[in-house]
């Protein structure tokens, strides 16, 4: 299994974002971008600008874009367009999910859909041929530095077992020392990480605590 390790930069301090970024862009295997627009979620970060300008830095970054947006037929090519690898929406925030996957492979990215904890993710079993990658949302999404809620290790679980080895199953939210062990077991592959690293003055120390558990 190909284990990556996903900084999200949510918690950064964003007036150093650049120093952030050159910092922890050659210790993990993807930035993961948090694009919220206060009405999917409860918060707001930043848009196609700040993330483009990200791609321009750091041309060879693995970029995962996680859209927690209500309108995402609307926005994701803009995010395609500058350069993110990843493009990840949420179930919830659409009908047509079936739809954007399609469009986002077609237009050369890998299609990720997301759910939060309420939703079941059995519920992407009709449509798993056309998934690269799964999100299970390991909090409510909106905020970085919240508790991991450990309800999600049996969806994971689910997950893997629906998917097979073919797809990355990825978790987000209080991922830690102590928690990346459980969602490793659990399957999941793909670990964002936000507040463990930026939290922290090492974050080289950070993310090796991550690796050796890995
Ligand atoms: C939460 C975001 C996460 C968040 C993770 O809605 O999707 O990516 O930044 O932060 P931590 O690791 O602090 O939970
Ligand atoms: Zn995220």
């Amino acid at each position: 299994m190909d284990y990556k390790i996903a900084a999200s930069i949510l918690n950064a301090d964003f007036l150093r974002l650049g120093a952030e970024l050159d910092a922890v862009v050659p210790l993990v295997e993807e930035i993961h971008l948090d694009v919220m627009d206060g009405l999917f979620v409860d918060n707001m970060s930043f848009g196609a600008p700040v993330v483009a300008g990200i791609r321009a830095a750091h041309p060879s970054a693995v970029i995962d874009t996680h859209l927690m947006i209500s309108t995402p037929h609307k926005f994701w090519r803009d995010f395609v367009a500058i350069g993110s690898n990843i493009v990840t929406f949420h179930y919830e925030a659409t009908d047509h999910a079936y739809a954007l996957l399609r469009q986002l492979r077609e237009a050369g990215v890998q299609a990720g859909i997301s759910v939060t904890p309420a939703t079941d993710v059995r519920l992407l079993e009709p449509i798993r041929e056309s998934i690269d990658r799964v999100l299970v949302m390991t909090v409510e999404p909106g905020f970085g530095g919240q508790a991991f809620e450990p309800q999600m290790l049996r969806k994971i679980e689910t997950a893997r077992r629906l998917f097979g080895d073919r797809v990355d199953i990825e978790v987000d939210g209080g991922i830690n020392r102590q928690t990346i062990k459980k969602v490793k077991a659990a399957g999941a592959n793909v670990f964002v990480v936000g507040s463990f690293i930026f939290d922290a003055e090492d974050r080289a120390a950070r993310v090796a605590q991550l690796r050796e558990v890995l």
